[in-house]
């Protein structure tokens, strides 16, 4: 498939690290030194979902290609207030669409799941034009009480369309089940026949650990991707990898020797966006103008599950 659209939105309200340190005993400095980040948009007023139409909407209008073109629709989502039915059938009710749809929770890693997909879908012959959104609040995930996680998150959404090409010339994902290293759950509603214990933990996570994990999983998953499909690091122009933290991003640069100018981060200003962060990215640079036709682009994601992703495409 090849990509010939892309959209992004972002909650109106920024918040700055030294907003967080009037009500958590955090500074810019440590936030800063950590992790790369000084604000990022969080969910106020609004609705998740009509940030993902507005993404979409971006994403479709830059395609050229109407609703009644896609013949399916991908939406990447890990929490939202809504639960059934899913985020997709939300944003497509909204939009006027109604090819077949679904949502998939893979994290952070969600939008590389969701290309290996639909390249899938598209080999198969079942399908000529797919839309994909990435609409994330993390931000609803943490306790606020809790600095050594809240201060990572911001919100957002990204889409993308793809059309008919050979252009993603590989995917390749990975899973590790460990889910203690990066948690949430919630309780369901009671029943008279209920009788376990249930609780609602708010976000867990063994940074340092997941750290770890991150670096490893993106720098294997990459290199090996390179290899099964004979393209050189040298011949990347672009890795676009999931902004969860600038200190992860700079230790993949280390180890794979790569110029630290052909990551692109927007990190500073957005957080961690869970699997919307590399669409976001992707349309932010889109819409600059970096991409030149026939450049070769690396996603790379990571996160809970644990779930890594890569995908390899020409522009
Ligand atoms: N402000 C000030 N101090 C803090 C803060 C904060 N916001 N958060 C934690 N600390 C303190 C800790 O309490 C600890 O204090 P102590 O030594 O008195 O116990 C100290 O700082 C060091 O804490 P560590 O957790 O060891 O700090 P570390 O250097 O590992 O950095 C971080 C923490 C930033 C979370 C790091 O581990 C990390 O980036 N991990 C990757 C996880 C990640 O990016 N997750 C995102 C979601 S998953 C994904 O998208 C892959």
């Amino acid at each position: 498939m090849r990509i010939i659209g892309t959209g992004s939105a972002l909650p109106k309200k920024i918040v700055t690290n030294q907003m967080l340190s009037e009500f958590l005993d955090t500074s810019d400095e440590w936030i800063t030194t950590r992790t790369g980040i000084k604000s990022r948009h969080v969910i106020s007023d609004e609705k998740i979902e009509d940030l993902g139409v507005e993404a979409v909407t971006k994403a479709l209008e830059m395609s050229g290609l109407g609703v009644k073109d896609i013949d399916l629709f991908i939406v990447s989502n890990v929490v939202s207030e809504q639960v059934t039915p899913g985020m997709s059938c939300v944003v497509a009710e909204k939009i006027g669409l109604s090819c077949p749809m679904f949502d998939i929770n893979c994290a952070c890693p969600g939008f590389v799941y969701a290309l290996d997909m639909a390249e899938a879908y598209y080999k198969a012959g079942k399908v000529r034009n797919v839309l994909i959104a990435c609409i994330e609040e993390p931000s609803r995930m943490p306790s606020w009480n809790d600095r050594s996680t809240c201060v990572l998150f911001g919100d957002g959404a990204g889409a993308v369309v793809l059309t008919e090409g050979d252009n993603i010339k590989g995917t390749k994902l990975n899973a590790q089940p460990d889910t203690d290293k990066l948690y949430m759950t919630r309780t369901l509603e009671p029943t008279p026949f209920v009788t376990k214990a249930e609780t609602s933990i708010p976000l867990q996570m063994k940074g340092r650990e997941v750290f770890r994990f991150a670096v490893e999983a993106c720098t294997h998953g990459v290199k090996s991707l390179l290899d099964e499909v004979g393209i050189k690091k040298e011949d990347v122009s672009w890795f676009m990898v999931h902004q969860a933290n600038k200190r992860i991003i700079d230790s993949i640069i280390d180890f794979m020797q790569v110029p630290a100018e052909r990551f692109p981060i927007n990190i500073q200003e957005r957080g961690n966006s869970s699997s919307a962060s590399c669409p976001i990215l992707l349309d932010e640079c889109n819409r600059k103008g970096m991409f030149k036709k026939g450049d070769i682009i690396v996603l790379s994601a990571f996160g809970a599950g644990l779930l890594s992703g890569a995908a390899v495409l020409e522009w």
